[in-house]
């Protein structure tokens, strides 16, 4: 087999043979502690109980329907992601993952806004997946020359990213006006009539920008003010990883999107399921047409199911109010931390159990360990040796990613987070607060 992102004679990563709560049990008998939920997916953590025995009895009673056909579990699951996110009209069409999800959210709202070739703005530096279109949509170093985004009626243009922001703004505030602005900036120079959509992730990215507060509201009104239909990729940001349900919620309805997609969380990623949730708008324009798409396997039965526990098990456990709460922890934590290694950069994050720890060379220069996207060789090193330690934790680039599940114990993340200091102190070593 082909291992995603890796190089192949290069792998030699772990064999993992069950889990519990935020553990992984590995085939030489460990057992490690995920401090990224994987690929920020698991945010049940593993073998969540309640998910499992639900997929195990829709099992028993009927694996699959197509998506042309009704199914109960389908139903329910869409109807309670409409009800969470106050879509109240709208539609869900569902997918097998992120990618899909937000390549058939582009088609679909081409479709609902009578654009059927309009072109799609979205931001350098994000992530949207790696089908093609998602790769297009996409701005990401790694992909970037396997796509041409222009072909696929796709722009890009600069993000919000406040701690080198492309306009040398003074302030997060000032980058992230600008960051929104340039939106509306850009659909303008190509003519309202031409443009079918925003595409734009709210809050988290696996690709470590994370916006300022003010950014999504401003780039909510500059797209409204046009009336050009924003998404929202909520592939990562949603399921509490951000501290809600949805990270656009945190601006509660001046920050509603037009439509958004999900994936990972909604099942805590024990079956694949991915979803584009409409509002009533776009909705209503495909009333009374035939949507001109479709997937064998939208709508899995058994994916569904499993979505429908994983949301009665993120409510009943108040895993996302438990995610705000331990997000701004874990935030104050890496904050201290950064006193004691002048190699951590910025610290940014926290609104739920998503922080991004960017690492560099110098801090008053802000000169990257390694230049974007490659993984500077101290990172691979300490991740290496975490990983001896029993946790696990993700990085990109010069980023380390921290996005344990929201099951994870306090102990855990004290012990991940005593183990990060240490390590950051043996293969990053400088003076206490030098360079600060
Ligand atoms: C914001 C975002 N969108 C889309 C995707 C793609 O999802 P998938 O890998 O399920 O196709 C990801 C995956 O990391 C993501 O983080």
């Amino acid at each position: 087999m082909l291992h995603s992102w890796s190089v192949q004679a290069d792998w030699n990563a772990p064999t993992v043979i069950g889990g519990e709560g935020a553990r992984l049990h590995l085939e030489d008998g460990r057992s490690v502690l995920d401090f990224s939920s994987l690929a920020e997916c698991s945010n049940l953590g593993h073998q969540h109980p309640r998910v499992v025995a639900a997929i195990r009895a829709q099992a028993e009673r009927l694996c699959f329907v197509t998506n042309a056909w009704g199914a109960a579990p389908r139903a329910e699951l869409a109807a309670r992601l409409l009800a969470l996110s106050g879509f109240a009209g709208g539609r869900v069409f569902f997918t097998s993952g992120g990618a899909e999800a937000n390549e058939h959210a582009v088609k679909i709202v081409r479709q609902a806004t009578r654009r059927p070739r309009g072109v799609v703005v979205a931001r350098d530096r994000s992530y949207h997946g790696a089908t093609h279109l998602a790769m297009a949509l996409s701005g990401d170093a790694r992909t970037a020359a396997q796509v041409d985004a222009g072909a696929f009626g796709v722009t890009h243009v600069p993000p919000p990213y406040a701690y080198r922001c492309p306009w040398n703004s003074r302030t997060a505030e000032e980058c992230a006006d600008r960051a929104a602005s340039a939106v509306g900036e850009r659909i303008d120079a190509l003519g309202v009539a031409n443009v079918a959509a925003v595409i734009i992730e709210p809050n988290a990215g696996s690709n470590g920008i994370i916006a300022p507060d003010r950014y999504w509201p401003a780039l909510r009104r500059e797209t409204a003010a046009r009336g050009v239909p924003l998404i929202a990729d909520e592939v990562m940001s949603a399921f509490g990883r951000c501290g809600e349900w949805f990270a656009w919620q945190r601006h509660g309805e001046t920050g509603r999107p037009d439509a958004m997609t999900l994936a990972k969380g909604l099942t805590g990623a024990t079956v694949p399921l991915g979803a584009v949730v409409l509002g009533a708008e776009l909705a209503a324009q495909l009333e009374h047409e035939a949507l001109q798409t479709g997937l064998t396997y939208c709508g899995h039965p058994l994916a569904c199911a499993a979505g429908v526990a994983a949301l009665r098990a993120y409510e009943d456990e108040q895993l996302i109010p438990r995610s705000r709460a331990l997000g701004a922890e874990l935030l104050a934590a890496l904050r201290a931390m950064m006193q004691r290694h002048a190699v951590i950069g910025d610290v940014r994050g926290g609104h739920g159990l998503y922080a991004v720890v960017e690492l560099v060379e110098d801090r008053d220069s802000r000169a990257p360990l390694a230049p974007w996207p490659a993984t500077p060789v101290g990172l691979a090193a300490l991740t290496n040796a975490a990983m001896d330690e029993g946790v696990s934790f993700a990085t990109r680039g010069n980023l380390l990613l921290l996005a344990p599940p929201l099951v994870i114990a306090e102990h855990e993340i004290a012990s991940a987070l005593a183990l990060l200091d240490r390590l950051l102190g043996r293969f990053f070593p400088s003076t206490p607060g030098g360079g600060a």
